[in-house]
């Protein structure tokens, strides 16, 4: 979809099954090329990251079939170490296809990653990594040129990066010894990777603490369901927060969403846990005071946008700090012309809760803020229009008709 067209000022309401998680299954697919076998991933989301690594694959010569949340992988032929350059630099997580390759290959050139641009994004902490397992590493015009099966070791991460943790993972998957990784992210998606990989015959041990262990094995096909996606969800929640309306939703683990579920009960919402997921009925929001982002199990960095949308109409003032990109408040100009009140300083936004937004026209700039941008048209009086919207493609599948659902009047060409 190109633009949106929102009327805001309706409560959101009613039920939604949350999807499979793109930040868990984009490195569970990557996964297939380290592995000669036959996969089958369920509660696959339908999002436009997931096409264009589809894409990767194939160009890469492995099978794949997609269709109604139902992912088939053959990885068991001859595949090529190069992935598309194109297609590569759609998205972030196409780098996570040199660990791949690297543990099948040997070898792997791949050119430089897109995805959201957040400020800086180097792969420092992906390369000097490979490199202590052995890898020799070389970056021409642009290209990623890598050689050499990676050897057992231990990999120290100063910051724990949930991309080189990954990378590094699937890196470990050939070598020819045990990998250790100290400083490891700790996401639920890298347990939701490493569980998928234990279940391909992989022996991994501490994923979702600091250190993993990895020990060669023989590896084969797999079937597995994708974790749901724990940010999908607090685009929702936030969105019946801001909106003042109730809604419940399935399909969730709502441990894995303990720091947005705080802050929204801190700023008045009202929310009940169950086995299925969670129900959130939202009061008059108040200002729940300083959100600050960090590596998991802090406030997670996705959220901090669709969070903000929220809370610019509690009563009072709230403090964000955004410790894991450098510039990642570019959605605030936008939330600025439907009347919002925000003040950048380096990493620190402070919003002052006003008591009424009204429509504006916007550009999405990346695929969260986007999501905060159409959150708070949704709870301003008046009409919006959103362009950029392929933004959200990226990582919300049937994002218009879901907001349908919910009672939203919200269109999309
Ligand atoms: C993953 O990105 C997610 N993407 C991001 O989600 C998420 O925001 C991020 O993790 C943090 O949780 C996917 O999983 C596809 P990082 P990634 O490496 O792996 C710096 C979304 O909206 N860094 O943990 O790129 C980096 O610049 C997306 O779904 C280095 O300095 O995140 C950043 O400041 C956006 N050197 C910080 O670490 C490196 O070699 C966190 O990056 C690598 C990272």
């Amino acid at each position: 979809m190109n633009t949106i067209y929102i009327t805001g000022g309706r409560p959101l309401a009613g039920t939604l099954a949350v999807q499979g998680s793109k930040n868990a299954v984009l490195p569970i697919l990557a996964a297939t090329a380290a592995i000669p076998g036959r996969f089958v991933l369920t509660n696959c989301p339908s999002i436009r990251d997931v096409a264009v690594t589809q894409a990767l694959l194939e160009g890469l010569g492995l099978a794949v079939r997609f269709a109604e949340g139902l992912m088939t992988v053959d990885s068991r032929g001859s595949i090529r170490a190069a992935p598309d350059p194109t297609l590569a630099g759609k998205l972030r997580s196409s780098v996570l296809l040199l660990g791949a390759l690297l543990a099948r290959l040997g070898q792997a050139e791949i050119s430089l990653p897109g995805g959201c641009v957040l400020g800086e994004r180097p792969l420092d902490l992906h390369l000097t990594g490979l490199e202590q397992l052995g890898v020799r590493v070389r970056c021409e015009e642009g290209r990623l040129l890598c050689q050499g099966k990676p050897t057992g070791g231990t990999v120290i991460l100063p910051y724990p990066s949930v991309g080189a943790t990954e990378n590094l993972l699937l890196a470990a998957l050939g070598a020819s010894g045990p990998v250790r990784l100290i400083g490891a992210a700790q996401e639920p998606e890298i347990r939701d990777l490493a569980a998928f990989l234990n279940g391909c015959g992989a022996r991994i041990t501490g994923a979702g603490t600091p250190c993993l262990r990895i020990e060669p094995a023989p590896l084969h096909g797999t079937v597995h369901r994708v974790l749901p996606d724990r940010m999908e969800a607090a685009t929702w929640l936030c969105a019946a927060a801001a909106t003042g309306g109730a809604l419940t939703l399935t399909n969730l683990l709502p441990d894995q969403l303990r720091p947005v579920l705080d802050v929204l009960r801190s700023a008045g919402c009202e929310i009940t846990e169950s086995k299925q997921g969670l129900t959130l009925r939202a009061g008059p929001l108040r200002a729940p005071g300083t959100v600050i982002t960090g590596p998991h199990p802090a406030f997670p960095t996705d959220a901090q946008a669709p969070m903000m949308a929220a809370l610019l109409r509690a009563n009072g003032v709230t403090l964000f700090q955004e410790t894991v990109f450098s510039d990642r408040f570019r959605h605030v100009p936008a939330l600025r012309a439907l009347g919002a009140q925000i003040e950048v300083r380096g990493d620190l936004a402070r919003v002052r809760g006003v008591c009424a937004l009204h429509g504006a026209e916007l550009s999405a700039t990346d695929l969260r803020g986007g999501a905060a941008m159409v959150i708070a048209a949704l709870s301003a009086h008046g009409e919006s229009v959103i362009h950029e919207a392929w933004h959200l493609d990226r990582g919300y599948g049937n994002f218009i008709e879901r907001l349908q659902q919910l009672g939203a009047e919200i269109t999309a060409q």
